[in-house]
């Protein structure tokens, strides 16, 4: 990197990528003192929370994180990625894609056969008819989706409200967007939004109301009444909704319920997800976005300067994917709740509190009874102290509430059972 370079802080989000040694690299680079470069990767940077007092692009926690774990070999359970691949008929169809020559660009607003796949899968599962031709888009991944979205509907000022904690790449659009970011806290025991929290955040200043449901970090799935409150919200301050849907089919109890299935909500909602968690393909970045065509077409007029296409070969495996029995889809989630018990067993035996997700890859651990009271700290400690890597909730919180969550870990389950045993095991150490 040379000095008038920008540091990256493209590849710096949370779950995007797998290997962030070179993250926390280059971006010690801008560290030693030398004048950063002015531009907008300063206000993504600040929205995700990276620049520091100096004006520095700061690594991850998930970089530094990273990197401890490939230097020490301990388990690492601080990234959202399987390791274990997906279905066979996906990976093959991918294979045969190639083979057939599905190596060009493919059509702007994605394949037709992955655009019907989505409607078709949205109808099955959810009773929802969308357009192929005219509601959906097929994106690089949903994180494509979400900063498209977010620039291409927002203007400077306007407000846009998530929970928090929050997935990083959210405050990065925002800020790229100069829209305000504002937050609803979910807060312990639950994580569960308080209505009167809800109500305070989501005003006229609001364009955008983005929850992210089942939730990233904390493995909440909002009440069907929270919802309602949403909607009910979204048109009294005339406000878009946007629904971040990529845990959908990683759900515990109940079916998931997609936002815009309430009554009232389909036309100011754009639901967004991806094939990356369903199918265990997170480095495929097979995205979509879902709304009103109106909606769809400004969205597209934003993604088609972004990447324009992405991922030829991999559509038609998506496609596949969504069209698999009900049976791949059951079993998913139950072999996630499985993961997610044996994991939560051994946190709480090893002294952490623990609340129950009830969807999603993550549970979240108090780690205030085993005295550790900055989770930050004790995760840097963590790979000495029992082998094992895994992420304070504070890298999704804004420093001024930093403070609530200070001793909250977050650990990945989407692993095999053998290793979240094992990993059990060793963090059984800590209460020695
Ligand atoms: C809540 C949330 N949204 C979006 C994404 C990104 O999805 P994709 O890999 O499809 O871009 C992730 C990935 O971890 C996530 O946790």
């Amino acid at each position: 990197m040379t000095n008038t370079e920008v540091p990256r802080a493209d590849q710096n989000s949370a779950e995007n990528t797998a290997d962030k040694t070179a993250v926390a690299r280059d971006s010690q680079v801008g560290a030693h003192g030398q004048k950063p470069i002015a531009g907008g990767w300063s206000r993504a940077a600040r929205g995700a929370m990276l620049l520091g007092d100096d004006g520095q692009l700061h690594p991850t926690i998930f970089a530094e994180m990273s990197a401890l774990a490939a230097s020490t070999g301990a388990i690492n359970l601080g990234q959202g990625f399987p390791d274990q691949d997906g279905p066979i008929e996906v990976l093959e169809a991918a294979r045969r894609a190639i083979s057939d020559g599905i190596n060009q660009y493919p059509p702007g607003p994605g394949m037709p056969v992955l655009r019907h796949a989505i409607a078709t899968h949205q109808q099955r599962f959810y009773s929802l008819e969308f357009d192929p031709d005219t509601e959906m888009l097929v994106t690089a991944g949903a994180t494509e989706a979400l900063t498209a979205t977010i620039l291409a509907l927002t203007e400077e000022g306007d407000e846009v409200v998530t929970f928090e904690p929050f997935y990083d790449s959210y405050a990065a659009a925002i800020g790229l967007a100069r829209a305000v970011h504002r937050t609803i806290p979910l807060r312990l025991p639950s994580f569960q939004p308080d209505p009167d929290d809800i109500r305070a955040a989501i005003t006229n200043r609001t364009r955008i109301i983005l929850i992210n449901n089942p939730h990233n970090p904390t493995g909440t799935v909002l009440h069907h009444a929270t919802l309602t409150l949403i909607v009910a919200l979204a048109h009294q301050h005339d406000a878009l909704i946007v629904s971040d849907e990529v845990y959908e089919h990683l759900i515990f109890d109940h079916p998931h319920t997609p936002i815009a299935s309430l009554p009232g909500a389909r036309e100011r909602t754009i639901t967004i997800s991806s094939g990356g968690k369903t199918f265990s393909t997170t480095g495929w970045k097979i995205g979509w976005a879902i709304g009103p065509s109106k909606i769809i077409a400004a969205i597209l007029a934003v993604k088609q300067f972004l990447t324009y296409v992405n991922g030829a070969p991999f559509q038609p495996a998506i496609a596949v994917g969504l069209g698999l029995p009900d049976s791949f889809f059951r079993n998913l989630a139950s072999d996630l709740r499985v993961k997610r018990d044996v994991l939560s067993a051994g946190l709480v035996s090893a002294g952490f509190t623990i609340t129950q997700p009830a969807g999603a890859y993550f549970v979240v651990a108090d780690a205030a009874p085993l005295g550790h009271l900055d989770a930050a700290e004790l995760c840097r400690a963590l790979p000495g102290l029992a082998g094992v890597v895994a992420v304070p909730l504070t890298a999704f919180v804004s420093r001024e509430h930093r403070r609530d969550y200070r001793s909250l870990v977050r650990f990945a389950f989407c692993k095999r059972e053998e290793v979240l045993r094992q990993a059990s095991a060793q963090l059984g150490q800590l209460s020695n």
